[in-house]
């Protein structure tokens, strides 16, 4: 049902070949190694009962004590064109925004982490030739958050004040959920921290209500399968480093 409002899968952004012929439905393992952050999109507008069925599925996402403990902000259109203006002027004077309500990374990040940070950013800048001096390059790929990438839907993800991070976790299986069921549909993702840095007015314009928390944006649309930055595929560690097996 879900591929046929999009016409199926857009499998050319796999992260490795899907060894199954097309008439053979996505299936979870498939839709976890193929999403990607995709940072550059087709300018085609993606259908409300899109996005509905999209978030129709990913409410089942699990949550502890099922407190379904989100809250989505769906923006396009028109609204979007205005949201993306005011941004693009506030950040002429003020290109680090206005803070954010979270550290979005620990301030003293460690090692292994540190080092994942550095090599994701050296691969995605490799992507579209921004060596590591050119800081004008940098910044203008950073501000590229703020358009979306050029997505034609923009999702914000708030939760209450009152959450804990259990809950906090809960979000991020439902839009986890919401990554996936849109790949399953065709449709392409990235996930965007870099909007906790302007929280301030997001909540005066989408509203979030005083007692919410911005978490994140999320960039929704079609993939653009020509674009450079679309060719990064981020790697993982292998399971010797974060699992842990007893008893086998
Ligand atoms: C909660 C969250 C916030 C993110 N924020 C940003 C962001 O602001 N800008 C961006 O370009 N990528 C952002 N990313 C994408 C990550 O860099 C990406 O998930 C990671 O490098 C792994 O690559 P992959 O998503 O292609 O597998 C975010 C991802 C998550 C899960």
């Amino acid at each position: 049902m879900l591929q046929a409002l999009t016409g199926g899968p857009n499998l050319f952004n796999q992260r490795g070949p899907r060894p199954k012929p097309k008439d053979i439905p996505m299936t979870v393992v498939d839709a976890l190694k193929t999403r990607i952050s995709t940072r550059a999109f087709l300018d085609k507008p993606v259908s409300e009962p899109v996005i509905r069925a999209i978030l129709e599925a990913a409410k089942y996402a699990p949550s502890g004590g099922n407190l379904q403990p989100w809250h989505v902000h769906v923006v396009t259109g028109e609204d979007l064109a205005r949201l993306k203006a005011i941004i693009r002027e506030k950040q002429v004077d003020n290109p680090r925004g206005e803070g954010s309500e979270y550290h979005i990374y620990p301030p003293e990040l460690t090692e292994p982490y540190k080092a994942r940070r550095y090599k994701t950013g050296e691969d995605l800048y490799a992507t579209i030739g921004v060596t590591r001096d050119n800081k004008m390059g940098r910044l203008i790929q950073f501000a590229r958050n703020f358009e979306f990438f050029g997505a034609p839907v923009a999702l914000f993800f708030s939760i209450d004040r009152q959450m804990q991070p259990g809950q906090w976790s809960d979000l991020g299986m439902f839009i986890q959920s919401v990554m996936l069921v849109a790949t399953e549909m065709g449709l392409a993702t990235c996930a965007q921290e870099a909007w906790a840095i302007w929280y301030k007015t997001l909540g005066e314009y989408l509203p979030v209500p005083a007692e919410h928390m911005l978490f994140c944006g999320m960039a929704l649309g079609y993939a653009d399968p020509d674009a450079a930055i679309n060719t990064l595929r981020t790697q993982r560690a292998d399971l010797s480093e974060f699992v842990t097996f007893r008893g086998y």
